[in-house]
């Protein structure tokens, strides 16, 4: 009885479906209405009469169908009369869910799927004139982040660095006076420290002004041989075009015995042209720095670029003595040489940004470039 009754109302339901499916406007979907769901003679109604002879368990099962059939055929019938195509789709799909998983919800659940199906098939292809589904829209991109360059680069730069046997080492970017200076070769009315525009937290802490403090905290806390690079934030006081307040450096720092002058100059190549490109050129300028002795500036070249004009790009030198003294190495049986670059600069030399302040704006016309 109650198997029969399934029937009927799958049956109806099946038949309520196609009609509101077809109904063009608000006059025929009334009619669906009233045709199915009238109060007197609506064939949905008749069938669900028969519902009072069921027992109780066959009622558990069948009326909430019979109900869930009811409220779709009005969400749909109100839907049409509102000419709202998308408010019918939601109303299959409300009903796919609550028949989903229930007692005699399959059946009906098939008939269902198969009305979506043409809603959302052929039917709209055919019917686009009047809907306002457009299948023939392209599909909306999704917006996929981007590495900021300046993440590029330094990814770019640890990347090659690794390769060349660097490990990476960290540091405070809140630094002591000792390791940002003393430790260095630079004590305290040494008049380098004018060439850094310190911001001091207080008498003895700052923010430190270069990646050089990770270099002691390194050769503190082990034995040589040491082969590492520090990249990290660094903090001077000064802002124009070409400077700003926070910027970026990377480290680098190898000790050994027997290292000599020409192995910082073949690291130095080998990175430049891996970086920039083979057919850079390098060029070592004599430079001061503190802690190292010889010092120099690095200069890079390339026929195609800025019609071959020297461009800045590091620092570098042999390890002061002075610097071993300070960490505990013995400066007769070990050397090394350290280098440290701005990843600001690299990454302006790389692509051609004229100001140092568009890396910090998140101007996402400049970020998307990248
Ligand atoms: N620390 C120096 C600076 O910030 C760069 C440098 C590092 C130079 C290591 C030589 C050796 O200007």
């Amino acid at each position: 009885m109650s198997e029969e009754l399934l029937v009927g109302i799958i049956r109806e339901s099946s038949g309520a479906l196609s009609d509101a499916w077809a109904a063009r406007d608000a006059g025929a979907a009334e009619g669906v209405r009233i045709r199915y769901l009238g109060r007197k003679g609506g064939e949905l109604n008749e069938v669900m009469r028969g519902l009072k002879d069921l027992s109780a368990d066959e009622k558990r099962i069948v009326g909430p169908l019979a109900n869930s059939v009811r409220v779709y055929i009005e969400a749909s019938v109100s839907a049409i009369k509102e000419d709202d195509r998308e408010k019918i789709i939601e109303a299959h799909r409300a009903l796919g869910e609550r028949l989903r998983g229930r007692e005699g919800g399959g059946a009906l659940s098939e008939v269902i799927g198969q009305r979506e199906n043409e809603i959302l098939g052929a039917g709209d292809v055919a019917d686009a004139s009047r809907s306002r589904l457009d299948l023939t829209i392209p599909g909306r991109a999704p917006h996929i982040g981007h590495e900021h360059p300046l993440v590029q680069t330094m990814e770019d730069l640890i990347e090659v660095l690794t390769r060349l046997g660097y490990s990476v080492a960290e540091g405070p970017e809140a630094e002591l006076d000792y390791y940002n200076f003393e430790a260095l070769n630079i004590p305290k009315d040494h008049p380098a420290r004018d060439m850094q525009d310190t911001f001091y937290l207080t008498g003895d802490a700052l923010l430190r002004t270069h990646t050089s403090p990770v270099q002691i905290r390194v050769m503190e806390s082990q034995a040589p041989p040491v082969k590492v690079i520090a990249p990290g934030k660094v903090f001077r006081c000064d802002a124009d075009v070409t400077h700003s307040p926070m910027f970026h450096q990377i480290e680098g720092l190898y000790v050994d015995e027997g290292v000599t002058f020409a192995d910082l100059k073949g690291t130095l190549e080998a990175f430049v042209r891996e970086i920039f490109g083979p057919e850079y050129r390098v060029r070592l300028r004599p430079s001061f720095f503190p802690f190292t002795e010889p010092s120099v500036e690095v200069d890079i070249a390339s026929d195609y670029v800025a019609g071959g004009e020297w461009m800045e790009v590091l620092g570098a030198g042999m390890v002061d003595p002075a610097v071993f003294e300070a960490v505990g190495y013995d400066p007769e049986r070990w050397t090394g040489f350290a280098w440290g670059l701005g990843v600001e600069r690299i990454t302006m030399l790389r692509y051609g940004i004229s100001d140092i302040r568009l890396f910090f704006e998140n101007d996402l016309r400049m970020l998307r470039q990248f």
